[in-house]
């Protein structure tokens, strides 16, 4: 709801904008033509004054000699529901100044930058309104700086030398950082700041530099081959740069800036996403036990998918993803998609048949769709792909682009991957299809515009363990303060074969109760089980696997340090209970759980699934204490994890 109307008020060299709580103020200012903003926060500068502007064609300037032709001011508060997250309200609530500048001289171009300022927060943007003399127009450079007044300690991944953001997040000073990839996570006196951007449309993806021998994080944007930043016309509007102000780590893992500056849904009908938790032909392919590709170990075979879709209707496991399927895996691997065919299924695989299988055993078929990295390939047959799997009532899609350049030539995170990313999402919101995207862009919160988009990976994830270059334990406890921030992950955790997986004797680096724990920790609205059905016959483990949910009424990070340790409460939007994941790294530790969370007038049943006391990661990673107790809102319970290790609770009202 606009609370305010607009308020014009007169030009000047500056304009102030602060938060709903007052707390947090912008200010914009002029410096001989040049736009520049700064941010305080209860008095404290959070961003000193830190340059705005862009390098347009053959990099003429257009950062300078502007004059505020208007100020314009707005205030917002509204408070919306998710289709699915990990909240079910979200509130956009902020105040905001458009800055409009104009050039005195020359062709007297227009820029206008918005501030939108909440409590928790920061986003602004850059529109490029329509114009005589600035059309067509090339961006080699944004010159967004972040100026921090010292020399904090920030985690990140490198933006260039790591491949699809699965890297693992280091911890290192500002100034020595390398060309980063956003989030960017930093820790100040006592609080955090996280650097990223929200609703990457049309532009390419925004990584931070630390300007030589400073504490400036300036913008750096992924090219296109041409070596040109964005293609633009105006009309246009830059995605928002978001800055993430949180006292403590739970407000900085539930700021919600990023959706808020997304726009709302654009399906009327949502009812056909689902959050669901699958289990796949996928796990056996990552450890050589089965092969994409037709021959003696091949996994997508009719009777095998059989078998997986008989264990998860058996189990609580709504989906079964399928890959190896289809035409195109037996020559190279990494084939750039030339051979991939996603409407022609391998002989041994009878798709309509495990489809009716699969619809009489009321179980979804996640399909897959491995492009290799054509996307040309993949858009020539994006339609008919869709309109297959929708036909046999298939309405979940794993896409993927494995090469380390899209086409052969362009950047995952270029304008040119962007564009097809989107393209490709909104094509299936039209065949109702939901997707799950490997190899993406990094997330930007579109999923607020089209829930469709239900997750993706731009992330290290637990097939790393099966490669012999295992994540360490302390990885987990990064991510929710770190790529989390961007949005879901399918991370795939639940392995419960932990040690001496395939022929090259590989291991994930977890206690079996720390896998429980990642699926309330590490958020997914599609979630993996990501172990063959045989590892989990048996189990009684497996039951919390069974009843955790992906979709969450209210999440609340209780305690933690970023590479340390995180425990984080969920309470289930379809019901009246309450999760309880706890992670450490390598140390082992002793925390204490209080459950003031909890619903004072109810008393719940806790059933505890933890380490005993003799389990540790790499020795002795399976010894698991299952055990009930009661608990009410005033219990504080202890716990133990061992090193690598974690706990899962279930907390069921009576
Ligand atoms: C890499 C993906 O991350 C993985 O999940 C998938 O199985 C392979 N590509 C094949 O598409």
């Amino acid at each position: 709801m606009l609370l305010a109307g607009v308020v014009f008020t007169s030009c000047g060299k500056s304009a102030r904008v602060a938060s709903p709580d007052c707390n947090t103020t912008v200010k914009v200012t002029l410096e001989n033509g040049a736009p520049y903003y700064s941010v305080v926060k209860n008095g404290k500068p959070v961003v000193n004054p830190s340059q705005l502007g862009f390098l347009l064609n053959d990099k003429t300037p257009f950062n300078g000699d502007f004059t505020i032709k208007k100020v314009q001011r707005a205030s917002f508060d509204e408070t919306w529901e998710q289709t699915w997250g990990e909240e079910r309200y979200a509130r956009n609530h902020y105040n905001e100044l458009t800055v409009e500048l104009q050039e005195t001289n020359g062709a007297q171009r227009l820029l206008n930058i918005v501030f939108r300022v909440f409590n928790d927060g920061i986003g602004f943007r850059y529109v490029f309104p329509e114009q005589p003399n600035l059309q067509d127009f090339e961006i080699t450079e944004e010159l967004t700086e972040f100026a921090f007044p010292d020399d904090y300690e920030a985690w990140s991944i490198s933006a260039y030398k790591v491949k699809y953001f699965e890297g693992i997040y280091a911890k290192a000073p500002i100034s020595k950082l390398d060309t980063v990839s956003t989030p960017v996570t930093i820790e100040t006196d006592g609080g955090y700041l996280a650097i990223h951007e929200a609703n990457l449309t049309d532009y390419a993806k925004m990584n931070v530099y630390p300007v030589a021998g400073t504490t400036t994080l300036k913008s750096d944007l992924t090219p296109w081959s041409t070596g040109v930043k964005v293609y633009a016309e105006t009309p246009f509007a830059t995605p928002w740069r978001t800055l993430i102000i949180a006292d403590d780590l739970n407000q900085l893992a539930t700021s919600r800036i990023m959706l808020n500056l997304n726009e709302p849904c654009k399906i009327e009908d949502a009812s056909w996403i689902k959050p669901m938790k699958f289990i796949g032909v996928w796990w056996g392919m990552h450890i050589l036990e089965y092969t994409w590709g037709q021959g003696v170990k091949h996994g997508a075979t009719t009777k095998n998918v059989m078998r997986y879709i008989d264990f998860a209707a058996a189990n609580n496991i709504p989906g079964v993803l399928v890959e190896g399927w289809n035409e195109g895996w037996d020559g190279v691997w990494q084939n750039n998609g030339e051979l991939y065919k996603f409407t022609t299924p391998y002989p041994d695989f009878d798709m309509p048949k495990v489809a009716a299988y699969a619809a009489q055993k009321g179980v979804e078929i996640i399909g897959h769709h491995e492009t290799g990295a054509n996307t040309i390939g993949y858009e020539q047959q994006m339609e008919a792909s869709y309109d297959y799997y929708k036909k046999l009532g298939i309405d979940a899609v794993k896409t993927g682009y494995v090469s380390r350049l899209l086409d052969k030539k362009e950047r995952h995170g270029s304008q040119y991957g962007v564009r097809h990313y989107r393209k490709a999402i909104e094509t299936a919101a039209r065949y109702q299809i939901m997707i799950d995207n490997h190899e993406p862009v990094m997330p930007t919160g579109l999923q607020r515009t089209y829930p469709n988009l239900m997750t993706q990976e731009g992330i290290r994830g637990q097939e790393w363990d099966a490669y012999n270059s295992s994540n360490p334990p302390e990885h987990t406890t990064v991510l929710p303060f770190t790529r989390i921030l961007a949005g879901p992950a399918d991370f795939t955790f639940g392995t419960f074969k932990l040690t001496n997986m395939g022929p090259e004797k590989t291991r994930v680096n977890s206690t079996l109760a720390k896998q429980l724990a990642l699926y309330v920790v590490l958020y997914s609205p599609l979630q993996m089980v990501s172990d063959m059905p045989e590892n989990y016959e048996g189990k009684p483990e497996f039951e919390f696997i069974r009843i955790v949910p992906v979709d969450w009424d209210t999440t609340i990070i209780k305690d933690g340090k970023i590479g340390d340790y995180v425990v984080t409460a969920r309470k289930d939007r379809h019901s009246t209970d309450w999760f309880v994941g706890a992670i450490t790294n390598e140390i082992g530790r002793d925390i204490q759980v209080d459950f003031s969370f909890l619903d004072p007038n109810k008393k719940y049943t806790a059933k505890i699934f933890k380490d005993a006391p003799d389990a540790n990661w790499e020795t002795n990673p399976y010894p698991v204490i299952i055990e009930e107790k009661e608990i009410n809102a005033d219990s504080v319970i202890d716990l133990t994890l061992a090193s690598g290790g974690g706990a899962a609770i279930w907390l069921k009202a009576e």
